[in-house]
């Protein structure tokens, strides 16, 4: 395996990591990534292989567990209940639950609402530049998953900030700083949820949180630190990454001049993929492996890691052709930007459905959006979000 060195916030890295992408996968579907200190797959084969295999998964095993830090017990005990980090039969337990709430029907239903939105958040916008992921591409993903979850939608501010402070965990750079603003996050957003949660009890309606708070009062499908855990990840992970689908979206659209065909009825779901292949909001997902496993010509011993890069994977030229072109005219076929296995998205088909109605109407409502200064990717490897995306309508 090839050991390759590149740092991943490198201002050219972070502006464009598919070159590197490029050249690792050159060397095989496993690279040695020797700034992260670990095997890394970049073939679209090795990324979805791994995530399949039940061999490897996202728990640390318990006898090779760090000691825990005790600045960073709230967010840990946050982390130590979350259905991303859980592996069966835990994971297909807690799993199940949100599912339910995550129907194709259930989702389907929530199509007018967002319409809506979208409409009004549009009505809104200034004739000066203004900040499209700010303005657009932020409020829909975050007000849409409140509603989802029953939350009210002027806490959207606070849900914001908190998961900006908690995901930052996972990007690289991370510091002291970053880590205690994680911890307090975690410890005000399960304050609030404890709180909220109490409140609702006696006030059943039909949303997602009615729902697993009926689960925790049941007694053995959901403890209340699961129920608390449950909501702050599905409250993240609801905008975290749609907003930058959209966001990378529009910019590769306006950068391409590609014509308002491609957000046709019949066209959009092509457009929709070929922007979630071309350029993911999520680059980097990690996986332990369990036991002894020989892969791709590499001997993995338990509690070994592997980085899964989402990025490199789609763009496979074994897979797509001419894949560092944007075409959405091009066939659906997979990618990895939802990941693969177990612990596939849940809110795969919500991010789909929101970016199916989100890019249309902008673009049918405002024909003359154009950039209005460079928009710059942020320095959060392994996430892969612009910092703002300035526009004139
Ligand atoms: C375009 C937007 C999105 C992208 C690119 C994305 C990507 C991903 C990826 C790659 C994973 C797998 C992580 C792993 O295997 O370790 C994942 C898991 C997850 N996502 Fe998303 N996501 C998006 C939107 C959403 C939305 C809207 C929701 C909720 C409403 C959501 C909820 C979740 C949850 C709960 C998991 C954990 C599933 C499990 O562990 O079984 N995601 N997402």
């Amino acid at each position: 395996m090839k050991t390759l060195s590149q740092s991943p916030t490198d201002p050219g890295f972070v502006q464009n990591p598919y070159p590197f992408y490029d050249t690792a996968r050159a060397e095989g579907d496993l690279v040695f990534w020797q700034d992260y200190n670990m095997p890394a797959a970049v073939s679209h084969k090795a990324v979805q292989d791994i995530f399949r295999d039940r061999r490897f998964g996202t728990e640390c095993p318990a006898e090779l567990a760090p000691v825990a830090p005790s600045h960073l017990a709230p967010w840990l005990a946050v982390e130590a209940h979350s259905l991303l980090e859980a592996e069966p039969p835990r994971h297909t337990r807690l799993r199940a639950l949100v599912l339910r709430a995550f129907t194709s029907r259930a989702i389907a239903a929530l199509g007018p609402a967002i319409e809506q939105l979208c409409h009004d958040l549009i009505d809104a916008f200034p004739s000066e530049p203004f900040d499209l992921l700010d303005a657009y591409c932020t409020q829909i993903p975050v007000i849409t998953i409140c509603r989802l979850l029953g939350v009210p939608e002027s806490m959207a501010p606070d849900l914001l900030r908190w998961s900006h402070a908690m995901v930052a965990m996972y990007q690289a750079g991370r510091n002291r700083q970053i880590e205690d603003a994680a911890a307090q996050a975690s410890q005000d957003f399960a304050a609030f949820l404890t709180e909220y949660i109490e409140q609702r009890r006696t006030d059943p309606r039909d949303d997602l949180i009615t729902r697993l708070i009926a689960a925790e009062e049941d007694g053995e499908k959901l403890s209340r630190a699961e129920l608390i855990s449950t909501c702050i990840l599905l409250l993240n992970a609801g905008h975290e990454a749609t907003v930058h689908s959209l966001g990378n979206g529009v910019r590769t659209l306006l950068q391409t001049r590609i014509s308002a065909d491609v957000l046709h009825p019949d066209t959009i779901d092509r457009t929709v993929e070929e922007i979630l292949r071309y350029d993911p909001p999520l680059h980097l997902f990690t996986r332990y492996a369990y036991e002894e496993v020989e892969l791709f010509g590499h001997r993995f011993k338990r509690g070994d890691q592997v980085a899964l890069l989402l990025g490199a994977a789609n763009r496979d030229p074994t897979v797509w052709s001419d894949p560092n072109t944007f075409d959405p005219t091009r066939a659906i076929t997979t990618n990895s930007s939802f990941g693969g296995g177990v612990h596939f998205c849940v809110g795969a088909p919500l991010a789909r459905l929101e970016m199916r109605i989100g890019l249309p109407i902008l673009f049918d409502r405002c024909p003359n959006l154009r950039l209005a200064g460079h928009p710059d990717y942020a320095d959060t490897y392994h996430f892969h979000g612009l910092t703002n995306l300035m526009v004139r309508i």
